[in-house]
């Protein structure tokens, strides 16, 4: 693979990861709950993913060669754990991308509709989407739906196409789809700077008060739909094979871009609470909703185009980690040769980007969008633990690029203060979780690892990502975490078959 990506273009492509439908849609149902307070429940989340950022850097930076978390952790922990990784990974990159061509479809919708023109219903809805509908709504979807035999039709037919259009993009090269980025980075940019410089003078002061109208279990409410939103810096670690000194410029990029878009998040959040009242805001078009509001209609438009643009750069950029992760898994043998082998003409691991592109296609005809951004979400929240924990547990080999050595004996006194604070203020949540087995092993996890950080002194930021992961993970819904392990378990009994048929033991590894 030839190496064209520099520093800038990382950056670029770091800050596309991000910004998509986290600050476009999923934002007015955390603005709704947490109220003004989603700024701080913003600036918290981007300060928790830093943690996590630092080991992805230091891991870039000691594995230039190969990126992604799978790759690190089949370095560190060999092809077992790896495996699961790489099979968890799917969770964030392939149904990642099913949350976002959803969220676009929805927004293409709208923007179809400020020109007068919709689509029928049966075009832009899946099976499952359907099912979720009082009945009668449902029944007229349905009823007004072609038929192919016995069945009736329904497809969301722009997150499909959008689907179709990035893989072929993909497919073309990482030069192309770096240009496109560009492309679309200046234009969002330019938009969403005019928007900021403009919006101001329609903000209302008091919407702003109280700061936290349903205290501070209503603020981490919002924290899903607010994490979705910094979802993909670490997607930057998949390109490392097309970076040029990849163990200098992918450390660099993550902070830069994890920086940029912290900023962003923040103005943009202070913006649309002061634009619209936030117990307005539970919609899946909130910044449509704030022109309307404000009676800014000339730039509905303008929104609507801004947000299907950066959902684009999020696709893209999704759809270029996915096919890398497997062309990695597939030279490490855990895949079949296919998947590593490159395009003659355009040097991408071509079958592997097909088989994405299939693979978020199908699911699209039956999932909805509540359930991908959880899956998005725990799938993501877990390669987020497995990194920080590889250098929580053993930080001591040589690389470029260090996370800086706090003891971590003090400063995680600070984080259990923390932890009671955050239990206390989530008494519901707590209450329900108890009875079940996964957060109480979660939380015996949390205590091993508070006694080995103090014993050993271990370093703080590391355990601070650990341990606010794990945090995160205890958060989480028990079907949530039920479909995460069904799709784990899937693919454990997967690896054992693919072992038996290819007549290989990686359990001597190492
Ligand atoms: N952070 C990405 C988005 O918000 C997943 O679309």
């Amino acid at each position: 693979m030839k190496k064209v990506l520099g520093t800038a273009d990382l950056i670029v492509l770091g800050v596309a990861s991000m910004v998509g439908a986290g600050i476009f849609a999923t934002i007015g149902i955390a603005s709704a709950e947490a109220g003004p307070s989603v700024v701080i429940l913003f600036l918290i989340t981007g300060i928790t993913c830093l943690f996590s950022a630092w080991c992805y850097a230091e891991l870039a930076s000691e594995f230039p060669d190969a990126g992604s978390a799978y790759t690190y952790v089949h370095r560190r922990l060999g092809p077992w754990m790896a495996w699961m990784i790489g099979w968890d990974l799917f969770l964030e990159y392939a149904v990642g991308n099913m949350a976002v061509a959803l969220s676009w479809s929805d927004y293409f919708c709208n923007w179809l509709n400020s020109f007068g023109i919709s689509l029928p219903n049966w075009m832009t809805i899946s099976y499952t989407e359907v099912h979720a509908l009082p009945q009668q709504a449902a029944d007229i979807i349905i009823h007004s739906a072609p038929t192919f035999g016995s069945w009736y039709v329904l497809l969301d037919l722009p997150a499909i196409t959008i689907t179709i259009l990035i893989t072929g993009i993909v497919l073309m090269g990482v030069q192309l789809s770096n240009r496109l980025n560009w492309m679309l980075f200046l234009l969002k940019a330019t938009v969403l700077l005019v928007f900021i410089g403009w919006g101001w003078q329609y903000c209302t002061a008091s919407n702003w008060s109280p700061i936290f109208p349903k205290g501070w279990s209503g603020m981490l409410n919002g924290t899903a739909a607010v994490f979705f939103a910094y979802i993909g810096f670490d997607a930057l670690t998949t390109l490392s094979g097309e970076s040029k000194e990849a163990g200098r410029t992918i450390p660099k990029a993550i902070f830069w871009s994890l920086g940029i878009v912290t900023l962003l998040y923040i103005v943009l959040a202070i913006l649309l609470t002061g634009m619209v009242h936030p117990s307005k805001l539970n919609v899946g078009d909130p910044w449509l909703l704030a022109v309307q509001e404000v009676g800014w209609f000339a730039f509905e438009p303008w929104v609507a185009s801004t947000a299907l643009i950066s959902m684009i750069g999020v696709l893209l950029v999704f759809q270029m980690g996915q096919p890398r992760i497997w062309m990695y898994m597939s030279k490490d043998g855990l895949l079949p040769k296919c998947f590593s082998s490159l395009h003659p003409r355009f040097n991408t691991p071509h079958w592997s980007v097909v088989a994405t592109g299939i693979s978020i296609l199908l699911p699209l005809l039956f999932l909805n969008l509540t359930t991908v951004i959880e899956l998005t979400s725990i799938g993501t929240i877990l390669a987020f633990t497995l990194v920080c924990y590889l250098v929580w547990s053993s930080p001591s080999s040589p690389s470029a690029f260090k996370v800086w050595y706090i003891n971590g004996r003090y400063g995680i006194l600070c984080f259990i203060i923390g932890a009671f604070v955050y239990l206390y203020v989530h008494p519901i949540q707590w209450t329900l979780s108890v009875k079940h087995s996964i957060p109480i092993l979660l939380g015996c996890c949390l205590i091993v690892i508070v006694i080995k950080t103090i014993y050993h002194q271990l370093s703080l930021i590391p355990t601070l990502g650990l341990c606010s992961n794990i945090l995160l993970l205890m958060t989480m819904s028990v079907q949530n975490w039920l479909r995460v392990l069904i799709w784990l378990g899937i693919g454990f009994l997967f690896f054992i078959a693919y072992q038996r048929l290819n007549k290989k033991n990686y359990t001597n590894y190492k």
